[in-house]
């Protein structure tokens, strides 16, 4: 099923490459996909059904979840949709939404039914499916819940083109902020006697109480059928002035990479001072919205010089050393 180089270690190095930080979540993730796609190839031999293992990621929002989705499917190659359980909630027919969801997984997989069926459906805002939230003239977040709980488990659903998809193998993701998770946590803590430890033992106390156990899902306004579908759970750091400095510039896709092949297109150079990147992340940690709000900002900066480049064939390179002072613009022929 799985290409023979492909191992955890190998997932979480190619993710690297274009998730920065989140050790934690990229290490689980990979280790349970890992395992999900080996236990497909297995019961396809065995001719035996699979329990499958589907994750829960939770995070503040615009730190990673959905980059890292998208990622890993493209290392994994397989087929790869998301939806929004906000979405889902406001449709009249939840189960028409949810077809619809399969249907694009499988025009995502080229119309490749068996393709499809191993493919991934990452489901976005999960926890503003609040079983209390029942609002009227839309479906209530639980039954939302009882609707997504049947596909999750393994169903055939029909397709528009009368094709069955069964879902038994397909991996969900389901990903969510859960803001006030950490209060219920905090008072649910099964082990208070962390203080009275020390080293190895104390570590191992900390990573327990970080867990996220069912009940505090529950607490939260889960079902228990439906977290009981989410066996894994791991979670997504808020990112660091300096994570969104890297963010900027290391990823192979990175904004700052984007901006200098779009200069280069021009034939002019780009060059942003690391102070610059400095800046653009202490104005984003304000913005709390995690890595999002980069790009704005990045683009407001850069869309003047843009404007002006295009009419200035002498220019060659373009320096800029503060968010707040005009570019340096080099022209052909001249000193520095
Ligand atoms: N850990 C990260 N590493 C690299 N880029 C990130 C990271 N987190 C967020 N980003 C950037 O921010 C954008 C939004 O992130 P996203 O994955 O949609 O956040 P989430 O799903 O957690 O809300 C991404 O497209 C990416 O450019
Ligand atoms: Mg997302």
């Amino acid at each position: 099923m799985l290409n023979e180089t492909i191992t955890p270690s190998y997932i979480v190095k190619y993710l690297d490459q274009y998730v920065i930080g989140q050790e934690e979540a990229k290490k689980t993730v990979a280790v349970t996909v890992y395992s999900h796609f080996k236990k497909i190839g297995r019961a396809e031999a065995d001719r035996t059904v699979i329990t499958k293992s589907n994750v829960l990621l939770i995070g503040p929002t615009g730190t990673g979840k959905t980059l890292m989705c998208e990622t890993l499917s493209r290392v994994l190659d397989v087929p790869f949709v998301t939806a929004e359980a906000t979405a889902l909630a406001q449709s009249r027919y939840v189960n028409e939404e949810i077809e619809a969801v399969l249907q694009r997984l499988v025009d995502k997989a080229g119309g490749d039914l068996v393709k499809s069926q191993n493919g991934i459906v990452f489901i976005d805002e999960i926890d503003k499916l609040k079983a209390t939230d029942g609002q009227p003239r839309s479906v209530s977040g639980e039954s939302v819940q009882h609707a997504l709980l049947k596909i999750m488990e393994g169903a055939a659903v029909k397709l528009g083109d009368d094709r069955y998809i069964d879902t038994t193998n397909i991996l969900f993701i389901c990903g969510g902020a859960f803001v006030g998770l950490d209060d219920i946590m905090s008072q649910s803590n099964a082990y208070k006697y962390i203080s009275i430890l020390k080293g190895d033992s104390r570590q191992m106390l900390q990573r327990l109480n970080s867990r996220v156990k069912p009940t505090d899902l529950f607490t939260f306004g889960l079902i228990p059928e439906f977290t009981g579908r989410l066996p894994v759970i791991t979670r997504f750091q808020e990112l660091s002035k300096q994570m969104l400095v890297r963010i900027m510039t290391e990823p192979k896709n990175s904004i700052y990479e984007l901006f200098r092949q779009i200069f280069r297109n021009e034939g002019v150079e780009l060059a942003v001072e690391p102070k610059v990147f400095e800046q653009i992340a202490e104005l984003a940690v304000e913005y709390k919205t995690g890595a999002r709000s980069l790009r704005g900002i990045f683009e407001e900066l850069i869309t003047p010089i843009l404007y002006v480049v295009p009419d200035s064939p002498d220019v060659e390179k373009v320096v800029i050393t503060s968010l707040f002072t005009d570019p340096t613009y080099v022209r052909k022929g001249r000193a520095q």
